[in-house]
């Protein structure tokens, strides 16, 4: 689902991009190591932030980023334009990411999952994309959060089958990455964030 122009707002500003870059990244590092000299696909790359600090601050190589949104695909292209040839934005479905089998070091989820119906679709494709002992770096939003007022009233999701983090976990571990501990819940378990490694 696109976002709507509340969640616009909310994503594209730069208090976001700034818990991105310097309270989410580390601990994403934290959790799963860095992904120095990786080639990375971040889906769902909105403006562009989260490619943006996968390539200055955890060292990938390069990133292909894909969107669903062609308004986001154009901001995205505009700001990572300095990266020239390392990066590749894209128009792009997370359910049918367009990458070979086994073609990724890194998949890179800030906050798309939960806007995609069929969310297991999408994390069996990150499944089907990473290389052996490749790693999934996610960011999410909970059910639990989904439910609250503010977000019914202003922000559009996905009605049906949402996760909780131990769904999101578990489906992740079902389609054959494995993160075991590495994940955690924030903010009254609204959000959570952690990597897990490919098999
Ligand atoms: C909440 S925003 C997050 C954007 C960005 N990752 C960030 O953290 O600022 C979710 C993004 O996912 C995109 N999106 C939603 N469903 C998608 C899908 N199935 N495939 C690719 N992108 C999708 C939306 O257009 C939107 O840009």
């Amino acid at each position: 689902m696109k976002l709507n122009s509340a969640e616009r707002a909310l994503m594209n500003n730069p208090v976001r991009a700034l818990v991105q870059r310097h309270y989410e990244a580390p601990l994403l590092r934290r959790l799963g190591g860095g992904c120095e000299g990786a080639e990375a696909i971040e889906i769902g790359c909105g403006r562009g932030v989260g490619t943006e600090i996968a390539m200055e601050v955890l060292g990938a190589k390069s990133v292909l980023a894909l969107d669903l949104d062609a308004e986001m695909v154009d901001l995205a292209r505009s700001r990572l334009a300095r990266f020239g040839d390392r990066v590749v934005v894209r128009a792009g479905d997370a359910c049918e990411i367009p990458a070979g089998d086994n073609s990724a070091d890194v998949v890179f989820d800030f906050g798309i999952v939960h806007h995609i119906p069929d969310w297991r679709r999408a994390v069996s494709e990150v499944a089907r994309v990473l290389r052996p002992g490749g790693t999934f770096y996610f960011e999410e939003v909970t059910r639990h959060a989904l439910e609250r007022w503010a977000y019914r009233r202003f922000l559009a999701h996905p009605e049906f089958d949402r996760f909780d983090a131990r769904q999101f976990v578990a489906a992740v571990e079902d389609a054959g990455i494995e993160v075991g501990g590495r994940w955690v819940t924030r903010i009254f378990g609204d959000f959570f964030i952690g990597a897990g490694k490919a098999n």
